[in-house]
């Protein structure tokens, strides 16, 4: 662990950072009395480690994400500090990422004039940056930053801990404000050029935040409140990428701050300041770090919101910090038209390149009644952990009024998932039918770029078998009920070699799913055989019948283990008469999870990785 002291007029704040600063480093803490804020994230994931580190002292959990950085939220807070007797001699522990540093450093900063302050960062944006230096602030009126102080907390502890819960994305914002450092600072330039093919390595990403933290709290040293022009150089790619956050909102600070370094330096090379292999370098390492930098169409429009950067001086002058060579960077003033045109140019040559403006991917689930269905939440957690935005909106069709309302969702959707009973009517309205929709003669995913119809239901099943270590090839499975999702799970297993018996209480659809597919026989009766996997996909089961089973204890004692499709989070009969058994159980509704996964792959044309999907439905269970 190694420290640095930042001596500043208005006080001592002292950073510790490296593997065991929390542990170390919490211990004086437990004898105080402390108040202790966080988000709804960290607060999931950390809940344990903040009541054994913490004991019993009051912990603030706010919702996560940027939107909670306002003064409705700082109000709260200091309320509850109020309420819970915080007093002069209290310390405020800021336990989270930039937004809860910064809300809780302000509420620390006003409650009686100024309580002390922990901060201790669990984002790499916020350990490489924002929890050092003292700026707080709440956002205000659609303007970031606008209402806050200068305020050094006591202690920084800074734990690369925390990070190996931090979803890519949010690495890659972390990374954002280190190339920033990297276009400030030579020795921080030098590394991230030599590592450049590395930069997300821990042990890499540890020694580049002490660097960071290093050359910021020199800049602070010099220029704690931002007024002798040093610290202003801290703003580099702050100008557009904060003009662009405001208009477009939708992707994250460190994200766009790269945006921001990438524009700023295209005004930099046009105007002849930085040139060159350097400014090679600093270019390819924000690719490297963002992949593409989009081609806003509205980029000009965008441009306007630099108005409200901080560091302008008239109202009608831009501010901009670029970088000019290894460990050197400049202020730039531009009259605010000129500077919008840059943006523009910029933006012209983006789009020369092939660069489209990244679009928010727009998906919908369909169905007679999706009211209760929880595939946004789903689809939307995936989604973002796989890097990628989406809005996501349920629409239910009366059955009768699909012809009327279907070209509406095809018109207005990038991509939908059809539920029952829309997966045949769908089929006509398709350029192809892909994979497995083939094979099932169903379709429950339509991409509309090319209106492709697929089917996730069988790669979503055979995952969900996988994770759960069951392996039918060779073996007798009994499948109950021969509708959708039985066709789809039989001719799945037939695949992979299973011997399939179904059973159906209309013979009819049994036998008619067995001509179909080699692997798969029709039964007429259930007799107690053994089998090594029974399926239930009937509905017996699901909602009001969850109490009872399709099949009972003769049957299910002569089996290993148990699925059921119910899509109900309740155990059935069914899984309970197993259990009791001892047979290994699989309630289905994770089969739903994986065939969201499947979609989403669908949808941004990504491969499917088992240990991705895996891993996302993990962290679905702890977060969700
Ligand atoms: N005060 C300053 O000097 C300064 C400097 C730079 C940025 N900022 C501010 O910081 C904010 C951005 O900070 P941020 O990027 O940390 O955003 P954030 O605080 O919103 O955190 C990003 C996401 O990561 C989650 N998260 C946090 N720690 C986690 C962990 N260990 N594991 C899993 N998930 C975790 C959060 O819940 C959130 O969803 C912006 O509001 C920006 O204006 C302030």
């Amino acid at each position: 662990m190694k420290s640095i002291t930042l001596k500043t007029a208005s006080c001592d704040s002292i950073i510790y950072c490296g593997e065991g600063a929390f542990a170390e480093r919490t211990q004086h803490l437990r004898d105080k009395k402390l108040f202790i804020i966080t988000d709804s994230n960290v607060h999931k994931i950390y809940a344990r480690l903040i009541e054994e580190t913490f004991g019993t002292n009051y912990v603030y959990v706010m919702p996560a994400g940027e939107g909670s950085k306002n003064h409705v939220q700082l109000f709260k807070i200091l309320s509850a500090m109020l309420e819970n007797g915080v007093t002069r001699s209290s310390t405020v522990v800021a336990l989270g990422g930039g937004v809860v540093g910064d809300v809780a450093g302000l509420a620390a900063s006003l409650y009686m004039r100024g309580v002390n302050l922990v901060q201790i960062p669990t984002t790499l944006l916020s350990q490489v940056d924002s929890s050092v230096g003292g700026k707080t602030a709440v956002d205000f009126k659609g303007v970031k930053n606008v209402v806050g102080t200068f305020y050094q907390p006591g202690e920084v502890i800074v734990d690369p801990l925390f990070l190996a819960t931090l979803p890519k994305r949010e690495i890659r914002c972390g990374l954002g404000e280190i190339v920033k450092y990297g276009a400030l600072d030579k020795d921080i330039y030098k590394s991230l050029v030599r590592n450049r093919a590395h930069l997300k390595d821990m042990k890499f990403l540890e020694d580049i935040t002490f660097d960071c933290i290093s050359h910021k709290a020199e800049v602070v040293r010099a220029d704690e409140r931002d007024v002798g022009g040093r610290r202003k150089t801290l703003n580099l790619g702050h100008t557009t990428g904060h003009a662009f956050e405001l208009y477009y909102r939708r992707k994250s600070h460190g994200e766009f701050v790269l945006i921001g370094m990438y524009y700023e330096l295209y005004i930099a090379r046009s105007m002849g300041i930085c040139t060159g292999k350097y400014a090679d370098n600093i270019e390819k390492l924000i690719k490297k770090v963002i992949g593409k930098i989009p081609a806003y169409p509205d980029a000009e429009k965008a441009a306007y919101f630099a108005k409200y950067d901080k560091k302008n001086t008239a109202a009608t002058t831009v501010s901009v910090i670029v970088p000019m060579s290894e460990g050197e960077s400049a202020e730039i003033k531009l009259p605010l038209e000129e500077y919008a045109r840059y943006i523009a140019r910029c933006r012209d040559s983006l789009a020369e390149k092939g660069m489209k403006e990244e679009k928010i991917m727009k998906l919908a689930v369909i169905g007679k009644d999706v009211s209760a269905s929880d595939s946004p939440k789903m689809h939307s957690f995936i989604a973002k952990n796989m890097g990628n935005e989406i809005s996501y909106d349920k629409i239910s069709i009366p059955e009768g009024e699909f012809e009327n309302r279907i070209d509406y969702v095809i018109k207005n959707y990038d991509g939908f998932n059809v539920t029952i009973p829309y997966k045949l009517s769908i089929m006509p309205r398709l350029k192809k039918i892909v994979g497995d929709a083939q094979l099932f003669g169903a379709v429950n995913t339509v991409l509309k770029s090319d209106m492709s119809g697929h089917n996730t239901d069988g790669a979503g099943f055979m995952l969900m078998l996988r994770n759960n270590g069951v392996d039918a090839a060779g073996k007798d499975v009994l499948l109950l009920g021969a509708g959708g999702a039985g066709r789809a799970v039989a001719k799945k297993l037939a695949e992979a070699g299973a011997h399939v018996y179904v059973y159906d209480r209309n013979s009819q659809s049994a036998s008619s799913l067995a001509a179909e597919c080699k692997g798969i026989t029709a039964i007429d009766e259930v007799a107690p055989e053994d089998y090594y996997l029974i399926i239930n996909a009937t509905g017996v089961g699901m909602h009001k019948t969850v109490g009872v089973s399709p099949v009972g204890e003769d049957v299910l004692c002569r089996t290993q283990t148990a699925v059921d499709l119910i899509y109900v989070p309740a155990e059935s009969e069914f899984l309970r008469i197993a259990r009791s058994l001892g047979k290994k159980t699989i309630n289905g509704q994770a089969m739903l999870f994986y065939q969201a996964y499947f979609a989403e792959c669908i949808y941004f044309g990504a491969q499917p990785d088992d240990a991705q999907a895996k891993e996302l439905f993990q962290k679905y269970i702890t977060e969700a």
